[in-house]
């Protein structure tokens, strides 16, 4: 397992992990490209990929700004989560910015119980909830860890 910085280059790649996570399912993968591309391209952020046996399983995009990680959004294909790849992804992101920031944040849909328990796992406590953030109602949870 290696997870690699990604560039420009690696589009094609992390596209298509993003339409395989499912993540922002409602956006085509047209749209997905573009996102992705203009988080490529954010001062600050940084996007980091899984390779397993030379495919990309996953990935993650950091921003970082004042001594905070912000994790903005992190995606495993659909056929390779539940096995492990997002704690895998999880855990080496963590050990490369405690090295240098003192805390972690990121924000995730109430329902999102897979990656709320993900995150509990590595400490993130909820700090915030922004009631009827979705059009649907739904909350928004706010979760953050200290690094140092
Ligand atoms: C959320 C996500 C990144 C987690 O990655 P993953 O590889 O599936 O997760 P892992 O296999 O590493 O499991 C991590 C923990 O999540 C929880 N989990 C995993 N699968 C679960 C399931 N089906 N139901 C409930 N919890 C689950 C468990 O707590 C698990 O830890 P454990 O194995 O020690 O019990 C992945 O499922 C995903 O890409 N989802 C779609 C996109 C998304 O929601 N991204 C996050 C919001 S930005």
């Amino acid at each position: 397992m290696i997870m690699k910085k990604a560039t420009l280059e690696n589009i094609d790649n992390l596209t298509q992990i993003a339409v395989e996570s499912r993540y922002r399912w409602n956006d085509n993968e047209k749209d997905l490209k573009k996102h992705i591309i203009s988080s490529l391209k954010r001062k600050g952020a940084e996007t980091y990929y899984l390779l397993k046996n030379n495919i990309a399983v996953g990935y993650i995009v950091i921003t970082i700004k004042n001594k905070i990680a912000d994790i903005d959004f992190m995606g495993i294909k659909k056929k390779y989560q539940g096995k492990g790849y997002g704690k895998e992804i999880m855990f080496a992101i963590i050990s490369q910015i405690k090295k240098s920031y003192n805390q972690a944040r990121l924000a995730v849909w109430a329902r999102n119980f897979t990656a709320i328990s993900l995150y509990n796992k590595f400490g993130f406590y909820v700090y915030k909830i922004q009631r009827n953030n979705y059009p649907n109602g739904d909350a928004k949870l706010f979760m953050k860890k200290e690094l140092k």
